[in-house]
């Protein structure tokens, strides 16, 4: 195996995690330098290998591939585009920098034929992205769904048995690991919406802004949305969707009520799964864990070992431009307080209106369009849910 120089940015959960699986597995793939902010902290390898310039990386001849194991979405686009210019190929682990700058990075690998892999953005050790460039990339996906961030699946899992507070259980997640450094993009599900961004543009070759995304998060769920849920023989799951109408994509991140009878009921705690439906290969179901230094650092080493070629895009080369469409109805459940609270939503059908311990509950039908639209999304004093159907 021919040698390669990796120049790592960042040594924090996921930049450890990398260096161990390297030092450990593939010996020819030598980690060259590293690039951190706080020198003042305390390594456990040798300091010769830290710098705080950025520039001693990029610059150095020696080094192969750029490696980026940071959180800073801003700085992780620039020094991509650093490296590219560069003539390095750019392995990167950041989600939002990805998502956000999907069609620049897809139009810079185009145009310097430098490999630019992201693997471990989406769903860390499941390999969704290299299954979606390589066995669908000739398929139709009629639908790809499932739990994208590991926080929210452990606070969820917990709750559900009764193993602490939210505060609790969220502080938990953040010693293990598993949370962002800003823990809000967790729990809002904006971590989620990222990775469904990225993977619905590998699925479908169609990019949605982010910000264009109906994404509701966890925080405002309570012990009685969970009685609720457990009343019926339920969970709940923080489920990303994209769903194809007609080759148009509707999606949307959402906590999602699922039955005993659901693939995902038994996936708990870290784990992340994905249900990927092709016309043609017929439905998928793929389970790992979704976070922490080793799943997360052994998806970037996969990607350090195929940087020989960038992903081929093969659904933006079959030109078959889907729309996003939020003219869809979907079903939901919606506890809250006052009538106004709800008035926006504009209910395309009442299923079911109940009261119990002066919270109200309502399930019926909306439209996605609508309910992006609402002022309720802002409200803490309510929560909101979909159906698996
Ligand atoms: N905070 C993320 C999660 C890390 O909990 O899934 C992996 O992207």
């Amino acid at each position: 195996m021919a040698e390669l120089k990796i120049g790592l940015f960042g040594y924090g959960n996921v930049g450890q995690g990398v260096y161990d699986i390297l030092t450990h597995t593939v010996p020819q793939f030598k980690v060259q330098k590293i690039c951190i902010k706080h020198p003042e902290k305390s390594r456990n390898i040798d300091t010769s290998y830290f710098t705080t310039d950025a520039l001693e990386l990029i610059n150095d001849p020696e080094i192969d591939v750029i490696v980026e194991a940071i959180d800073d979405a801003v700085a992780a686009f620039e020094i991509l585009k650093l490296a590219n210019a560069a003539g390095k190929k750019v392995v990167t682990a950041n989600k939002k920098m990805v998502a956000e700058h999907y069609l620049d990075i897809k139009a810079l690998y185009e145009k310097s034929g430098h490999a630019i892999l992201y693997e471990a953005a989406s769903c860390a050790s499941i390999p969704i992205i290299r299954l979606l460039e390589t066995y669908y990339g000739y398929d139709l996906i009629e639908y790809i769904e499932g739990i994208y961030n590991g926080t929210t699946n452990y606070i969820l899992t917990k709750l559900f048995i009764g193993a602490g507070t939210y505060k609790e259980i969220l502080a938990e997640a953040q010693t293990l690991g598993y949370a962002e450094s800003d823990p809000s993009l967790d729990v809002n599900g904006s971590d989620a919406k990222y990775k469904l961004c990225i993977n619905m543009a590998h699925a479908y070759g169609l990019y949605v802004k982010p910000s264009d995304i109906y994404t509701y998060g966890i925080e405002t769920i309570e012990p009685i949305d969970i009685d609720f849920a457990k009343r019926s023989g339920q969970k709940i799951i923080l489920n990303a969707k994209a769903v194809s109408n007609n080759g148009d994509v509707s999606c949307w991140v959402m906590p999602t009520f699922i039955d005993e009878k659901s693939l995902v009921y038994g996936v708990e705690d870290v784990e992340n799964c994905i249900k990927l439906c092709p016309s043609y290969a017929d439905e998928q179901f793929y389970v790992g864990k979704g976070a922490g230094s080793y799943p997360t650092g052994s998806a970037v080493v996969a990607d350090i070992f195929a940087v020989e070629r960038g992903y081929p895009y093969p659904k933006w080369k079959q030109g078959l431009q889907p729309e996003h469409l939020d003219d869809v109805q979907v079903p939901i459940y919606i506890r809250y307080q006052y009538e106004e609270q709800v008035d926006d939503l504009n209910f395309v059908r009442v299923e079911q209106k109940t009261e119990l311990n002066y919270s109200k509950y309502m399930t019926g039908i909306v439209n996605l369009a609508d309910l992006k639209r609402s002022k309720v999304n802002e409200d803490s004093h309510v929560f909101i849910a979909t159906f698996s159907r």
